[in-house]
């Protein structure tokens, strides 16, 4: 990750603990993983007992941390919240497991950096609730095995390939995939956070503002803080749809959302690599961009807006692409 995203993701962070939902009725979009989720938790509560393990998948921003606050909230469970690459040593996942409650549910995000050996540790816990530790080396080595209470392990990841696939066959309550929103969802996000942040903005800045999130929450609402920036330093009091056109276009972000990293990436497939395909590798490279932000940031909307393709030989950028950049494709000697 480059600084700037390192710091972008801080700001989102922050930005997104003013405004996550904190129940079913706030939660927007996502309406078939919503439906099954109430169903699970009603009936693992009439059981009295804790929902199975669940796990998320689906582009960042678009709200698995946020379903688990959900889930928690609305069972009044407590959440620990942990991720992958922070649980380096059995020792650490011991001691997270341990001092758990029952009915307590922990959060394991960017499942995919969990380490095999942590792997192994996890199976029999979320199986059986049972935690075996080895200890001492050698001969002398035991294993000791602690009952766990009975919890819930939600988790989530960017990239379900990544799972070790015993570790996907243990989310016994299902796995669930985050799609991008509508844009008439966005707009409901971005209204309900402006009138948390007290923010007036008209319906065409809301429009205009949804259509550049890349159908994502929490690009949106990031879209929205900057616009309301812009509107505050022109000393106004509204966004109107003016203003939000101009604070998108010194963003650099245009009618489809791209920034300015997306187009670089699908101009140096075209000019550089003739259109591809390129392998990930050499895209990484001469885009000075690293292979996980490319694949996890970059590419899954690229993808969902139909401008790039990820063939067995490459990344290929598609007529469509070229039509945006305004560039002629080489089978034709028009512009579509
Ligand atoms: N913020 C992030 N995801 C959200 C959602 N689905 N609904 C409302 N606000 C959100």
């Amino acid at each position: 990750m480059t600084e700037a995203a390192r710091k972008q993701a801080k700001e989102d962070k922050s930005l997104d603990s003013t405004l996550r939902p904190q129940g079913w009725k706030e939660y927007i979009g996502q309406e078939n993983i919503k439906k099954n989720l109430k169903i699970l938790l009603e009936a693992a509560e009439e059981r009295k007992e804790a929902p199975e393990h669940l796990l998320f998948y689906g582009p960042a921003g678009l709200g698995k941390t946020t379903l688990a606050h959900v889930i928690a909230n609305e069972s009044k469970a407590n959440l620990k919240v942990t991720s992958g690459p922070a649980i380096e040593k059995v020792g650490d996942l011991a001691s997270i497991l341990t001092n758990l409650g029952p009915k307590d549910i922990l959060f394991i995000d960017e499942a995919h950096r969990l380490n095999k050996m942590i792997e192994e540790v996890l199976y029999p816990a979320m199986e059986s609730r049972s935690l075996n530790i080895i200890i001492g080396k050698g001969p002398s080595a035991r294993t000791i095995q602690l009952e766990l209470p009975a919890f819930t392990l939600i988790a989530a990841t960017t990239r379900i390939a990544l799972l070790s696939s015993p570790l996907r066959s243990r989310f016994s309550g299902g796995t669930f995939k985050l799609d991008f929103y509508t844009i008439d969802e966005i707009k409901q996000i971005v209204k309900r956070s402006a009138d948390i942040l007290s923010i007036k903005i008209e319906e065409d800045a809301l429009q205009k503002i949804a259509e550049r999130s890349r159908r994502t929450p929490r690009v949106a609402n990031r879209l929205l803080k900057r616009t309301r920036d812009f509107v505050q330093v022109k000393k106004q009091n509204l966004i109107t749809s003016g203003m939000a056109e101009e604070s998108l276009a010194l963003l650099n972000i245009d009618e489809k959302g791209l920034e300015n990293a997306d187009r670089n990436l699908l101009l140096t497939i075209i000019k550089k690599f003739g259109g591809g395909p390129v392998g990930l590798q050499t895209l990484a490279s001469a885009t000075s961009e690293d292979i996980a932000t490319i694949e996890e940031v970059y590419e899954p909307f690229l993808i969902q807006l139909g401008f790039l393709e990820r063939t067995p030989r490459g990344r290929l950028a598609t007529p469509r692409a070229y039509t945006h950049l305004r560039i002629k494709h080489p089978s034709q000697d028009k512009l579509i």
